[in-house]
């Protein structure tokens, strides 16, 4: 959250205004009995949640639940690995723009540690999460110029690095096409220092294209949500901490859920709303992303920080 916007005196949602566990972890049971076994979380930032573990535990619980992600900024992570994974997570991915820790610095608005992070990345390790996925946003003149020595240094470690076209979501990230390196310039670029050798899908809908170092040194991942958008296989849906439930990342709207639980909505009654809203949805914003809908959509699309990523 850009600290101009987002300074000391910001009004952030109020306790009562966020979905409690309790809360969170019905609307997570009804999903699972509609067929959802894929659980993330993601923020905002997770961790930030001091009883994080208590959800994971309680999610991990589930029997449907067969896979169970977060997605952080690292930064809070290390003294808490390894209770997330006793707690039953199962994988762990870390955003991390930059090795070199100047850009990593200014691209975490000043407040960023990258050794920090790190840290988090190591006590991941230990804790047994593996393979770590590093999510890497390329920005054009901000850090794609350092993307080869982030791989350098992941290379050999069994961590999958996934390089990400900055994507348009929300309204305040001062999005512009021309900061986005395409996935095949990037491609180009890791190929002409290492040779890649393409891998396929580990599941249907997976978003990242994959791609093994011919030398054995591992794998890497290249998200091309720009250039080559995925809304055709694309089953997520996503819950905000005020429970509004979004069908796609560049929703101008979405469906609260809080008000119907706290009405005391049945595990019956949630689950019909569910089914509507999924067998509605026709969000397919990144295949029709034009100037014209980009312009329509400018000012209401939902900000990162409150869809997750
Ligand atoms: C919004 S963050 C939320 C979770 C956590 N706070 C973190 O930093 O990982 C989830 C993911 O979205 C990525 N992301 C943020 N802005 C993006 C953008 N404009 N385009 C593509 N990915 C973006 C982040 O790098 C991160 O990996």
């Amino acid at each position: 959250m850009p600290e101009t916007e987002f300074h000391a005196d910001y009004e952030f949602l109020k306790r009562a205004q966020r979905l409690t566990h309790t809360e969170i972890l019905q609307v997570v049971r009804v999903a699972t009995e509609l067929g959802v076994s894929k659980i993330r979380l993601t923020g905002g930032e997770p961790l930030l949640d001091k009883k994080i573990a208590e959800l994971v535990a309680g999610i991990a619980a589930m029997p449907a639940v067969d896979d169970l992600a977060m997605t952080t900024n690292g930064m809070l992570l290390a003294p808490i690995a390894q209770r997330l994974r006793d707690a039953g997570m199962h994988r762990v991915t870390i955003s991390m723009d930059s090795i070199d820790p100047k850009i990593f610095k200014a691209m975490s608005g000043g407040r960023g540690d990258l050794e920090q992070v790190l840290a988090g990345v190591a006590a991941a390790e230990r804790a047994g999460f593996t393979p770590i996925k590093i999510n890497v946003v390329v920005q054009r003149g901000v850090n794609d110029h350092a993307v080869l020595d982030l791989l350098q240094h992941f290379r050999g470690t069994g961590h999958i690095v996934r390089l990400i076209e900055f994507m348009d979501v929300g309204n305040r990230n001062g999005w512009r096409m021309d900061q986005v390196v395409p996935s095949r310039e990037l491609l180009d670029i890791v190929q002409a220092r290492w040779p890649l050798t393409a891998v396929g899908q580990n599941y249907p809908g997976e978003v990242a294209r994959r791609y093994q170092y011919a030398d054995g040194e591992g794998e890497i991942g290249f998200i091309s949500s720009v250039t080559k958008p995925f809304c055709g296989s694309c089953s997520r849906a996503r819950l905000s901490a005020d429970g509004v439930l979004y069908t796609c990342l560049f929703a101008t709207q979405g469906t609260d859920l809080r008000q119907p639980i706290r009405n005391g909505a049945s595990d019956d009654d949630l689950r019909d709303i569910l089914s509507r809203i999924w067998l509605q949805r026709a969000d397919r914003y990144s295949e029709l992303r034009r100037p014209a809908v980009a312009e329509a959509h400018t000012q209401s699309k939902v900000e990162m920080y409150r869809i997750g990523g």
